[in-house]
């Protein structure tokens, strides 16, 4: 037997039982199986153990221990370091390896934008644990001039200083502020909108296809990470005639990479994929 799990608190409301072990049956993975585990930070080295003793066979992690799960990997692959953020792991020559996928997995969402879309100015709300891989992501896909924002601009400016070899190009916004261009992206990383009824404090009134106000009068693209409902800033995006995209390509995306790094096989997210995790 087979066993895997994702790992984090709250962890009720993961989707990733139900996909791992949708794509183990179809990929004919027999004597494989995902559950979820709510754990606290005291049961983290106990769980990596169970890898290392294969009781387990693979682990994803998921908020709060992206970072704290760290120092428990023996090795870390690259983009995992660079980010201090570890949402796989796996177990190879008797070694614990920590990988990310939230990276590769962001650059799914991204993947109906087209090559003028690298071009446009992206405004990126929060600096949480997620944002991170998102900026990596967007440097992946080939964005230049990134604008940040963050309620706790100590932690914006964080992530710009760890970028700035990468990404000479971030720039940071304070809080409630608006770059002074209209921007062709907006991406919130934020936690508001995980409650359907929460809203940013930030409006975005002049950022419409359908707006007379938007002197470039084009669709701008507007992507929440939040993946089980459509959230206010989607939605208002959505009314005033923009392109929205939530993050179930993103979620979808970094489970896929998982599965890869576990058995070799990349599945494939089709339309019934797609379905399993919509509610
Ligand atoms: P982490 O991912 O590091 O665990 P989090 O609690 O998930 O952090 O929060 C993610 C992001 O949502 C952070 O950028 C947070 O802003 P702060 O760094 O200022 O806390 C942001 N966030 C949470 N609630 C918010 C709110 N009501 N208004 C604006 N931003 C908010």
């Amino acid at each position: 037997m087979k066993r895997f799990l994702v790992i984090g608190n709250p962890i009720e409301h993961s989707l990733s039982p139900k996909l791992h072990n949708y794509w183990f049956k179809k990929y004919n993975l027999k004597n494989y199986s995902y559950e979820k585990r709510k754990i606290t930070e005291k049961d983290l080295k106990d769980v990596i153990d169970e890898l290392r003793n294969n009781s387990l066979s693979g682990i994803n992690v998921t908020v709060p221990f992206k970072k704290k799960v760290m120092s428990f990997c023996d090795r870390l692959d690259k983009t995992a370091e660079d980010l201090q953020s570890v949402n796989t792991i796996s177990k190879k020559d008797n070694k614990i390896i920590g990988w990310n996928t939230d990276s590769l997995g962001f650059q799914d969402c991204l993947k109906n934008l087209t090559e003028s879309d690298k071009n446009k100015s992206v405004f990126v709300l929060g600096a949480g644990g997620v944002t991170a891989s998102v900026l990596d992501g967007l440097w992946g896909f080939g964005s230049k001039q990134i604008y940040l924002s963050n309620r706790s601009m100590e932690k914006a400016e964080e992530l710009k200083k760890h970028f700035k070899e990468k990404f000479n190009k971030i720039q940071t916004i304070d809080w409630g502020k608006k770059p002074a261009e209209i921007c062709g992206i907006v991406i919130n990383t934020t936690s508001v909108g995980l409650q359907k009824d929460d809203k940013l404090d930030i409006n975005f009134n002049e950022y419409g296809g359908t707006n007379a106000n938007n002197l470039a009068g084009n669709k701008k693209i507007f992507i929440d990470l939040i993946y089980n409902h459509k959230t206010n800033f989607l939605r208002d995006a959505e009314k005033r005639g923009n392109l929205i995209i939530d993050g179930k390509d993103m979620f979808l995306g970094q489970a896929k990479y998982a599965f890869n790094i576990w058995t070799n096989l990349l599945p494939k997210v089709d339309q019934e994929t797609i379905k399993l995790i919509t509610r």
